[in-house]
């Protein structure tokens, strides 16, 4: 069958697919019900066999779901991780289940290659809250401080930054770049929670962007005093793009590979993720004995992504993201700025 042609009759799930895919099934079946199993099956066949047939990879931010994240992705992980997998792998063709930032970051790390997004619509609020032309101002405004910028960013503002970071390597970052710099403030954008969350880890002052996560942005102090209420006992690991009273209340911030970290070391009976949807389900299937109080925020830009449009992406080879070549050159040193600094960090919140 050509790469085309796979139609309702190759989707069905046929006695053959359901045996094809039955180990995987045994993964994810904690957390994926079997009516809903009938319908991923025959996409998860067909994507993984047309991905070996084309040499692809598959990048899974770790809030894609379940049957994406388990079934589908060749690397999984945080935004740090996903990054070096790019900027390593050698696979020439790499579709990116995650938003739109991320692909052009792999863009920027591999420009020879073809990184592919099902859905081009998978923005990002914080991405979404600065350009390019914003920086500059800034910059005119603040000059001779560095700009550390969040990778949730365009190329474009990239392109006009001296560093990126992350929210596993932040706090490495501000400070590393302060000191080469002989400063003792840098901006720092777009995310002001996360900001002002690495503020209270430094002494480096930080001048930040009014950018917000519109998935963290909603949890507030109140809402963890009601899980640890109606749960006595929970661990609560929160992401720092959470507002610092949210941080505050809880047991431990980091990014998502951070509390996946923290929940396979700690092993908690009863954990509550503050952070998006699938997080819970993904590390629940990795994690049985864990009971995951599971608050709902889910990222609408990550649940474009979906297994047909996985599947229609490498069938037809779009979306292709691009990335001018003078920009990403210029992104470009920003990010492998971050990739010799940042070694993944984890802490306990205050
Ligand atoms: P991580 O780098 O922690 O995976 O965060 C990415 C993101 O988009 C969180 O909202
Ligand atoms: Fe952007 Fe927030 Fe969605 Fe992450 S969860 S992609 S920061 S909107």
């Amino acid at each position: 069958m050509g790469d085309l042609e796979i139609g309702t009759e190759a989707l069905a799930f046929t006695p053959a697919i359901a045996r094809a895919t039955r180990d995987l099934y045994g993964k994810v079946s904690h957390v994926v019900p079997e009516i809903e199993w009938a319908v991923h099956a025959p996409y998860i066949k067909a994507i993984n066999d047309l991905k070996r047939r084309k040499n692809a990879v598959i990048l899974g931010h770790n809030y894609m779901t379940p049957e994406i994240f388990h079934c589908v992705a060749d690397f999984v992980g945080d935004s740090l991780q996903l990054a070096r997998e790019a900027a390593k792998t050698d696979a020439k063709i790499i579709v990116q289940a995650g938003v739109h930032f991320m692909a052009e970051t792999s863009k920027i790390l591999s420009p020879g290659k073809t990184i592919l997004i099902p859905d081009p619509l998978a923005g990002c609020s914080l991405a979404a809250s600065i350009t390019g032309a914003d920086v500059r101002l800034l910059k005119q405004k603040f000059p001779g401080l560095p700009v550390v910028t969040y990778v949730n960013t365009s190329a474009d503002v990239k392109a006009e930054s001296d560093v990126c970071c992350t929210s596993s390597n932040a706090v490495q970052v501000v400070e590393d770049i302060a000191r080469e710099w002989r400063v003792d403030t840098v901006i720092m954008i777009p995310d002001e929670y996360l900001a002002q969350n690495v503020a209270k880890q430094t002494s480096v002052k930080i001048i930040s962007w009014k950018g917000r996560c519109e998935v963290h942005e909603r949890f507030s102090a109140a809402d963890i005093r009601s899980y640890r209420e109606a749960n006595p006992g929970v661990v609560v690991l929160a992401h720092p793009e959470c507002p610092p009273e949210v941080v505050a209340a809880s047991d431990f911030a980091g990014s998502t590979s951070a509390m996946i970290g923290y929940v396979g070391k700690h092993r908690p009976a009863r954990v509550v993720m503050v952070t998006e949807c699938s997080m819970s389900d993904n590390v629940a299937v990795e994690f049985p004995d864990v009971d995951f109080v599971r608050p709902c925020n889910l990222c609408p830009h990550m649940k474009r992504i979906t297994l047909p449009k996985i599947l229609h992406s490498l069938q037809t080879m779009t979306v292709e993201v691009t990335v001018d070549p003078e920009i990403a050159a210029r992104a470009k040193r920003a990010v492998d700025r971050m990739l010799a600094v940042g070694k993944p960090q984890q802490r306990a919140a205050a």
